[in-house]
Protein backbone atom coordinates (compact mmCIF):
# COMPACT_ATOMS: atom_id res chain seq x y z
CA UNK A 1 0.00 0.00 0.00
CA UNK A 2 1.11 3.61 -0.90
CA UNK A 3 2.37 4.78 2.44
CA UNK A 4 2.06 8.35 3.99
CA UNK A 5 3.42 8.34 7.32
CA UNK A 6 6.38 6.61 7.08
CA UNK A 7 9.09 6.17 4.53
CA UNK A 8 10.68 3.08 3.16
CA UNK A 9 13.97 2.31 0.99
CA UNK A 10 16.34 -1.05 0.90
CA UNK A 11 20.39 -0.88 0.78
CA UNK A 12 21.03 -4.52 -0.48
CA UNK A 13 20.04 -6.44 2.38
CA UNK A 14 18.92 -4.08 4.38
CA UNK A 15 15.83 -2.31 4.88
CA UNK A 16 15.07 1.14 6.46
CA UNK A 17 11.72 1.97 7.77
CA UNK A 18 11.67 6.02 9.15
CA UNK A 19 9.19 7.46 11.10
CA UNK A 20 7.75 10.12 8.68
CA UNK A 21 4.72 12.52 10.73
CA UNK A 22 7.68 15.50 11.40
CA UNK A 23 4.55 18.12 12.57
CA UNK A 24 3.83 15.99 15.74
CA UNK A 25 7.29 14.36 16.38
CA UNK A 26 6.41 11.04 14.91
CA UNK A 27 3.18 10.39 17.32
CA UNK A 28 2.14 7.17 16.87
CA UNK A 29 -1.36 7.52 15.79
CA UNK A 30 -3.80 4.42 13.90
CA UNK A 31 -2.61 5.28 10.50
CA UNK A 32 1.50 4.99 11.32
CA UNK A 33 1.16 1.87 12.95
CA UNK A 34 -0.82 0.14 10.59
CA UNK A 35 1.87 1.21 7.82
CA UNK A 36 4.94 0.01 10.36
CA UNK A 37 3.14 -3.44 10.93
CA UNK A 38 2.48 -3.07 6.55
CA UNK A 39 5.95 -2.39 5.96
CA UNK A 40 7.52 -4.86 8.56
CA UNK A 41 5.19 -7.71 7.17
CA UNK A 42 6.59 -7.10 3.66
CA UNK A 43 10.30 -6.97 4.69
CA UNK A 44 10.19 -10.01 6.50
CA UNK A 45 8.47 -11.79 3.95
CA UNK A 46 10.72 -10.66 1.01
CA UNK A 47 13.73 -13.15 1.04
CA UNK A 48 16.37 -10.23 -0.65
CA UNK A 49 16.22 -8.64 3.10
CA UNK A 50 17.82 -10.20 6.28
CA UNK A 51 18.19 -6.99 8.60
CA UNK A 52 15.67 -4.00 9.14
CA UNK A 53 16.53 -0.61 10.77
CA UNK A 54 13.62 1.50 11.96
CA UNK A 55 14.15 5.15 12.72
CA UNK A 56 12.57 8.85 12.87
CA UNK A 57 13.98 12.14 12.21
CA UNK A 58 16.47 13.93 14.15
CA UNK A 59 14.51 15.56 16.40
CA UNK A 60 12.16 12.35 17.40
CA UNK A 61 12.27 8.95 16.98
CA UNK A 62 8.90 9.05 18.20
CA UNK A 63 7.34 11.35 20.93
CA UNK A 64 4.31 8.64 21.79
CA UNK A 65 1.08 7.36 21.17
CA UNK A 66 -0.99 9.88 19.10
CA UNK A 67 -2.76 11.74 22.70
CA UNK A 68 -4.64 13.77 20.33
CA UNK A 69 -6.30 10.73 19.14
CA UNK A 70 -6.67 8.88 22.43
CA UNK A 71 -7.76 11.62 24.21
CA UNK A 72 -11.75 10.93 24.16
CA UNK A 73 -10.97 6.74 24.19
CA UNK A 74 -13.02 5.10 27.20
CA UNK A 75 -13.07 1.71 28.80
CA UNK A 76 -14.66 -0.76 27.21
CA UNK A 77 -14.32 0.37 23.82
CA UNK A 78 -10.35 0.73 24.60
CA UNK A 79 -10.46 -3.03 24.33
CA UNK A 80 -12.95 -3.87 22.13
CA UNK A 81 -11.43 -1.96 19.53
CA UNK A 82 -8.38 -3.68 19.93
CA UNK A 83 -6.52 -0.10 21.20
CA UNK A 84 -2.59 -0.46 20.92
CA UNK A 85 -3.10 -3.82 19.86
CA UNK A 86 -2.04 -6.17 16.47
CA UNK A 87 0.04 -3.45 14.43
CA UNK A 88 1.98 -2.51 17.74
CA UNK A 89 2.41 -6.11 18.36
CA UNK A 90 3.94 -6.58 14.59
CA UNK A 91 7.76 -5.68 15.83
CA UNK A 92 7.92 -8.06 18.31
CA UNK A 93 6.72 -10.87 16.11
CA UNK A 94 9.47 -10.31 13.38
CA UNK A 95 11.58 -12.91 12.47
CA UNK A 96 14.35 -10.58 10.73
CA UNK A 97 16.82 -8.36 13.20
CA UNK A 98 15.10 -4.77 14.26
CA UNK A 99 17.38 -2.24 15.14
CA UNK A 100 16.33 1.04 16.36
CA UNK A 101 18.38 3.83 15.47
CA UNK A 102 16.81 6.58 17.51
CA UNK A 103 17.77 10.11 17.89
CA UNK A 104 15.84 12.90 20.06
CA UNK A 105 12.49 11.88 21.92
CA UNK A 106 12.07 8.14 22.35
CA UNK A 107 8.77 8.93 25.16
CA UNK A 108 6.04 7.14 25.90
CA UNK A 109 4.47 4.50 23.11
CA UNK A 110 7.68 5.32 21.25
CA UNK A 111 10.07 4.59 23.88
CA UNK A 112 8.16 1.40 23.79
CA UNK A 113 8.39 1.22 20.36
CA UNK A 114 12.47 1.23 20.46
CA UNK A 115 12.08 -1.61 22.75
CA UNK A 116 10.27 -4.18 20.97
CA UNK A 117 13.36 -3.80 18.43
CA UNK A 118 16.35 -5.89 18.86
CA UNK A 119 18.90 -3.53 19.55
CA UNK A 120 19.05 0.01 20.16
CA UNK A 121 21.43 2.26 18.65
CA UNK A 122 21.16 5.84 20.18
CA UNK A 123 22.20 9.40 19.22
CA UNK A 124 23.72 11.62 21.69
CA UNK A 125 20.81 13.26 21.28
CA UNK A 126 18.52 10.59 22.18
CA UNK A 127 16.16 11.10 24.97
CA UNK A 128 13.82 8.37 26.47
CA UNK A 129 11.10 8.20 29.13
CA UNK A 130 7.77 7.00 30.12
CA UNK A 131 5.62 10.44 30.49
CA UNK A 132 2.45 8.84 30.37
CA UNK A 133 1.87 9.07 34.54
CA UNK A 134 1.96 13.49 33.35
CA UNK A 135 -1.43 12.69 31.42
CA UNK A 136 -3.58 10.16 33.87
CA UNK A 137 -2.42 6.97 32.13
CA UNK A 138 0.54 4.65 32.61
CA UNK A 139 3.11 2.70 29.70
CA UNK A 140 0.48 0.64 27.45
CA UNK A 141 2.81 -1.25 24.66
CA UNK A 142 4.94 -2.97 27.15
CA UNK A 143 6.94 -0.68 29.15
CA UNK A 144 5.97 -1.45 32.50
CA UNK A 145 7.57 -4.83 31.32
CA UNK A 146 10.64 -3.70 28.87
CA UNK A 147 11.99 -0.89 30.60
CA UNK A 148 11.79 -2.79 34.44
CA UNK A 149 13.22 -5.94 32.42
CA UNK A 150 16.15 -3.80 30.90
CA UNK A 151 17.30 -1.05 33.61
CA UNK A 152 15.92 -3.13 36.56
CA UNK A 153 13.32 -2.42 39.25
CA UNK A 154 14.43 1.03 41.08
CA UNK A 155 15.62 3.22 38.13
CA UNK A 156 12.38 1.96 35.92
CA UNK A 157 10.27 2.61 38.76
CA UNK A 158 11.95 6.04 39.37
CA UNK A 159 11.51 6.86 35.59
CA UNK A 160 8.22 5.74 35.12
CA UNK A 161 6.57 7.31 38.67
CA UNK A 162 7.52 10.80 37.45
CA UNK A 163 7.52 10.53 33.60
CA UNK A 164 10.96 12.12 34.04
CA UNK A 165 13.57 11.74 30.63
CA UNK A 166 16.61 9.61 30.30
CA UNK A 167 19.73 11.17 28.24
CA UNK A 168 21.65 8.68 26.19
CA UNK A 169 24.41 8.52 27.97
CA UNK A 170 22.72 7.27 30.96
CA UNK A 171 20.54 5.23 28.61
CA UNK A 172 24.03 3.60 28.17
CA UNK A 173 24.96 3.19 31.38
CA UNK A 174 21.63 1.96 32.61
CA UNK A 175 21.93 -1.14 29.94
CA UNK A 176 19.16 0.64 27.65
CA UNK A 177 20.81 0.54 24.63
CA UNK A 178 23.85 -1.11 22.88
CA UNK A 179 25.39 2.07 22.15
CA UNK A 180 25.29 5.83 21.73
CA UNK A 181 27.45 7.07 18.77
CA UNK A 182 27.52 11.19 17.63
CA UNK A 183 24.15 12.23 16.10
CA UNK A 184 25.68 12.80 12.22
CA UNK A 185 27.00 9.05 12.73
CA UNK A 186 23.94 7.60 14.33
CA UNK A 187 22.48 6.56 10.57
CA UNK A 188 26.16 5.23 8.88
CA UNK A 189 27.23 3.43 12.16
CA UNK A 190 23.84 1.72 12.58
CA UNK A 191 23.92 0.91 8.31
CA UNK A 192 27.33 -0.84 9.30
CA UNK A 193 25.84 -3.04 12.03
CA UNK A 194 22.75 -3.58 9.95
CA UNK A 195 25.38 -4.26 6.82
CA UNK A 196 27.41 -6.73 9.53
CA UNK A 197 24.41 -8.77 10.82
CA UNK A 198 22.37 -8.60 7.48
CA UNK A 199 26.32 -10.90 6.41
CA UNK A 200 25.46 -13.44 8.39
CA UNK A 201 23.35 -16.85 8.10
CA UNK A 202 19.84 -16.05 7.75
CA UNK A 203 18.92 -19.43 9.97
CA UNK A 204 21.42 -18.68 12.66
CA UNK A 205 20.13 -15.29 13.11
CA UNK A 206 16.40 -16.36 13.27
CA UNK A 207 17.69 -19.07 16.25
CA UNK A 208 19.60 -17.00 17.58
CA UNK A 209 17.36 -14.11 17.72
CA UNK A 210 14.66 -16.52 18.92
CA UNK A 211 16.70 -18.10 21.64
CA UNK A 212 17.81 -14.91 23.07
CA UNK A 213 14.43 -13.34 23.28
CA UNK A 214 13.57 -16.78 25.43
CA UNK A 215 15.36 -15.87 27.87
CA UNK A 216 14.30 -12.34 27.71
CA UNK A 217 10.98 -12.93 27.66
CA UNK A 218 9.69 -16.00 29.68
CA UNK A 219 6.90 -14.63 31.47
CA UNK A 220 6.98 -11.69 29.69
CA UNK A 221 3.55 -12.01 27.84
CA UNK A 222 1.81 -12.59 31.42
CA UNK A 223 3.05 -9.21 32.54
CA UNK A 224 1.90 -7.27 29.16
CA UNK A 225 -1.30 -9.04 29.34
CA UNK A 226 -1.52 -7.54 33.13
CA UNK A 227 -0.22 -3.92 31.80
CA UNK A 228 -2.74 -4.08 29.17
CA UNK A 229 -5.91 -4.85 32.17
CA UNK A 230 -4.46 -2.12 34.06
CA UNK A 231 -3.97 0.41 31.23
CA UNK A 232 -7.19 0.36 29.11
CA UNK A 233 -9.66 1.23 32.40
CA UNK A 234 -7.86 4.40 32.65
CA UNK A 235 -9.50 5.92 29.73
CA UNK A 236 -12.57 7.28 30.33
CA UNK A 237 -11.30 8.51 33.88
CA UNK A 238 -11.28 12.24 34.85
CA UNK A 239 -7.32 12.10 35.02
CA UNK A 240 -7.14 10.63 31.89
CA UNK A 241 -8.74 13.34 30.49
CA UNK A 242 -7.64 16.07 32.19
CA UNK A 243 -4.14 14.94 31.42
CA UNK A 244 -4.32 14.80 27.80
CA UNK A 245 -6.73 17.89 27.50
CA UNK A 246 -3.71 20.10 29.34
CA UNK A 247 -1.13 18.41 26.82
CA UNK A 248 -3.24 19.40 24.13
CA UNK A 249 -4.19 23.07 25.38
CA UNK A 250 -0.35 23.74 26.19
CA UNK A 251 -1.29 23.93 30.58
CA UNK A 252 -0.40 22.62 33.53
CA UNK A 253 -2.78 19.57 34.33
CA UNK A 254 -5.02 19.46 37.81
CA UNK A 255 -4.61 16.07 39.21
CA UNK A 256 -6.18 17.35 42.69
C1 LIG B 1 0.24 14.06 19.76
C2 LIG B 1 2.15 15.30 19.91
C3 LIG B 1 2.75 14.36 20.75
C4 LIG B 1 2.00 13.18 21.07
C5 LIG B 1 4.14 15.96 20.47
N1 LIG B 1 3.06 16.28 19.76
N2 LIG B 1 3.99 14.79 21.08
N3 LIG B 1 0.92 15.15 19.42
N4 LIG B 1 0.75 13.09 20.55
N5 LIG B 1 2.49 12.22 21.82
C6 LIG B 1 2.82 17.46 18.95
C7 LIG B 1 2.56 18.69 19.81
O1 LIG B 1 1.22 18.74 20.22
C8 LIG B 1 2.92 19.79 18.85
O2 LIG B 1 1.85 19.97 17.95
C9 LIG B 1 4.08 19.19 18.05
O3 LIG B 1 3.99 17.79 18.22
C10 LIG B 1 5.44 19.65 18.58
O4 LIG B 1 5.48 19.39 19.97
P1 LIG B 1 5.84 20.52 21.04
O5 LIG B 1 5.28 20.05 22.34
O6 LIG B 1 5.44 21.86 20.56
O7 LIG B 1 7.43 20.42 21.02
P2 LIG B 1 8.44 20.69 22.23
O8 LIG B 1 8.05 21.91 23.01
O9 LIG B 1 9.79 20.64 21.61
O10 LIG B 1 8.27 19.45 23.21
C11 LIG B 1 8.62 18.16 22.78
C12 LIG B 1 8.04 17.10 23.76
C13 LIG B 1 6.54 17.36 23.96
C14 LIG B 1 8.79 17.22 25.11
C15 LIG B 1 8.34 15.73 23.17
O11 LIG B 1 5.92 17.43 22.68
C16 LIG B 1 5.85 16.29 24.74
O12 LIG B 1 5.93 16.26 25.97
N6 LIG B 1 5.13 15.44 24.03
C17 LIG B 1 4.30 14.43 24.67
C18 LIG B 1 5.14 13.32 25.18
C19 LIG B 1 4.27 12.26 25.82
O13 LIG B 1 3.56 12.53 26.80
N7 LIG B 1 4.34 11.06 25.27
C20 LIG B 1 3.59 9.95 25.79
C21 LIG B 1 2.27 9.91 25.12
S1 LIG B 1 1.22 8.73 25.82
P3 LIG B 1 1.10 21.41 17.84
O14 LIG B 1 0.03 21.12 16.85
O15 LIG B 1 0.66 21.75 19.20
O16 LIG B 1 2.19 22.33 17.35
C22 LIG B 1 1.74 7.30 25.21
C23 LIG B 1 0.87 6.19 25.70
C24 LIG B 1 1.49 4.91 25.37
O17 LIG B 1 2.63 7.18 24.46
C25 LIG B 1 0.49 3.88 25.57
C26 LIG B 1 0.69 2.77 24.66
C27 LIG B 1 1.41 3.04 23.44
Amino acid sequence: MPYEMIVTETDGAVAVIRLNRPESLNALCDQLMSELADALRGFDSDKSIRCIVLTGSDRAFAAGADIKEMQNRSWPETGLDDFIGKSWEVVTTTLKPVIAAVSGYALGGGCELAMMCDIIIAADTAKFGQPEIAIGVIPGAGGTQRLTRAIGKSKAMEMILTGRMMDAEEAERANLVARVVPAADLMPETMKLARRIAGMSPVALLQAKRSINAAFETMLAEGVRYERASFLPLFGTPHQREGMAAFIEKRKPDFS
